[in-house]
């Protein structure tokens, strides 16, 4: 289409992973890389999109393959993400949560670096944050396109694609990118393999399912989305 298939469109991407801080020179974290979201936003870009990526931790270097037109804002904690992703809200058609969100942060951060004392083991208490794809689901205006991640390793009760399935109807997000996350699979690496999923009601259906570079599987993720949006 000309312009492409998100043109006149605001798209807004979470990508990295959250951090959250212990004492000022630790943090509980996770493996993003946020190479899936920074794909994503490249992707979106492309294909017309005016497009702003939370980016949680993401590295200088991969950052910097983005194109000049994506508007970056970057963050630490799990409440920064949920501020910024609020604040953008109003302002996006579609969004793209595929930062990885530290579900607990610390019950209290230490304001000086933690010492260790004697030889017993150290209890770090946590609380949990809040779902903010949940959030947004909840705030949402109108015709606005949620879209989730679950990255899966499977449990021994179902496997990653039931999971996946449940996920979108507990979180009740318009379509979920299933990223399968067993074996060594996705996390800091260039490829990726996923399925794409719709919810309308309580039925869940497969849209698409690919396999590739992270910017292959975005730009099919992106065809996915813009053929929902469009109907
Ligand atoms: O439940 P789970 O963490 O697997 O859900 C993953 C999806 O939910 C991702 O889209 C992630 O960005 C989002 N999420 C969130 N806030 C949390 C936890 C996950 O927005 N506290």
């Amino acid at each position: 289409a000309p312009g492409g298939a998100l043109a006149g469109n605001r798209i807004l991407v979470t990508a990295g992973g959250t951090r959250e801080p212990l004492d000022p020179v630790r943090y509980l974290g996770n493996r993003s890389s946020g190479k899936q979201g920074t794909a994503l936003a490249r992707a979106a870009a492309a294909a017309g999109g005016s497009v702003h990526l939370v980016a949680a931790n993401v590295g200088a270097e991969v950052l910097a393959g983005l194109p000049p037109t994506v508007t970056v804002t970057e963050v630490e904690t799990t409440a920064e993400l949920a501020e910024a992703c609020a604040a953008a809200q109003p302002e996006s058609d579609v969004i793209i949560m595929s930062a990885a969100v530290s579900d607990y942060r610390a019950a209290e951060t230490a304001a000086h670096k933690m010492k260790k004392s004697g030889d017993e083991g150290l209890r770090i208490e946590l609380v949990q944050n809040p779902d903010i794809l949940a959030g947004l689901v909840r705030t949402r205006a109108g015709d606005q396109l949620i879209v989730g991640f679950a990255a899966e390793t499977g449990s021994p009760e179902a496997g990653p694609e039931q999971l996946a399935r449940e996920k979108l109807l507990r979180k009740g997000c318009d379509l979920l990118v299933l990223n399968d996350v067993s074996a060594g699979k996705a996390f800091g690496t260039d490829t990726n393999a996923i399925v794409l999923y719709a919810r309308d009601g309580d039925a869940v259906s497969e849209v698409l399912r690919t396999e590739g570079t992270k910017d292959e599987v975005s730009e099919k993720v992106v065809a996915g989305v813009a053929s929902v949006l469009h109907g």
